[in-house]
């Protein structure tokens, strides 16, 4: 079936991102992360995705970096996926929230010990004079936890975007793309005019676009 005739965004996002693991040399989860400062100002860096699901899209990091001060300041963020060797490209917006401690204790007792060493280390964002400064506070941190018992720092955690809208894009001939949009955002929804249709039973309603 053309992807442009699903109704599921859900699935459609899990079989693009299946294609991209068979296909993608490395990172084939890394996502560029777009949030805004306190005065407005758009920022951006690649995360990895680390887990999705109905409920939405999971990134993790350090909530006194840059981009967790302004996840945590406006508590909204979107996300870009782009797999060259697919040509293809997933948009996601919507607000955020934390997940779980016992989601993030998981995945942050599946990482690496150095890892997870790493995450108590690193001011993630602040300056750092010279690299040996990290490492010698990467040793302090192995002589206080070892490598087996480390615990997540109270600064490190989970956010998930809950998506109001998912865009597939998949590139075309003479850049004449394809583009859907499906969305669960209330403007979006009430603009019946535009021709979208709705998702029956599954809660998006959907709409092609301009390349
Ligand atoms: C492929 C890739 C994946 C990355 N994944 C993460 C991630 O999951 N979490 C994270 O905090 N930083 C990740 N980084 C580093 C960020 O891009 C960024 O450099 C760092 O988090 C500081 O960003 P900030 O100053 O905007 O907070 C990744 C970088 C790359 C290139």
């Amino acid at each position: 079936m053309d992807f442009t005739e699903r109704s599921d965004p859900l699935s459609l996002f899990n079989e693009w991102l299946n294609d991209a693991k068979d296909k993608e040399p490395n990172d084939h989860n890394a996502a560029a992360l777009a949030t805004v400062d306190a005065k407005g100002m758009p920022n951006v860096r690649m995360v990895l995705l680390k887990g999705h699901d109905q409920r939405g899209f999971v990134f993790y990091t350090n909530f006194e970096s840059a981009k967790g001060r302004e996840a945590l300041g406006a508590m909204k963020a979107a996300m870009g996926f782009h797999w060259k060797s697919l040509r293809r490209q997933i948009r996601i917006r919507g607000p955020l929230e934390m997940v779980s401690d016992e989601e993030a204790d998981a995945y942050f007792n599946s990482r690496h010990p150095q890892s997870r060493l790493g995450a108590w280390a690193s001011d993630q964002s602040r300056p750092l004079a010279k690299r040996d400064d990290l490492v010698a506070r990467l040793q302090e941190m192995e002589a206080k936890y070892g490598t087996d018992d480390i615990p997540r720092p109270p600064h490190w955690s989970g956010f998930r975007i809950q998506p109001q809208s998912i865009e597939f894009w998949q590139d075309g001939e003479f850049r004449l793309h394809d583009r859907i949009v499906f969305s669960r955002d209330a403007a979006f929804n009430a603009d019946s005019e535009t021709g979208g249709e709705t998702g029956g039973d599954t809660g998006w309603s959907k709409q092609r676009l301009n390349p």
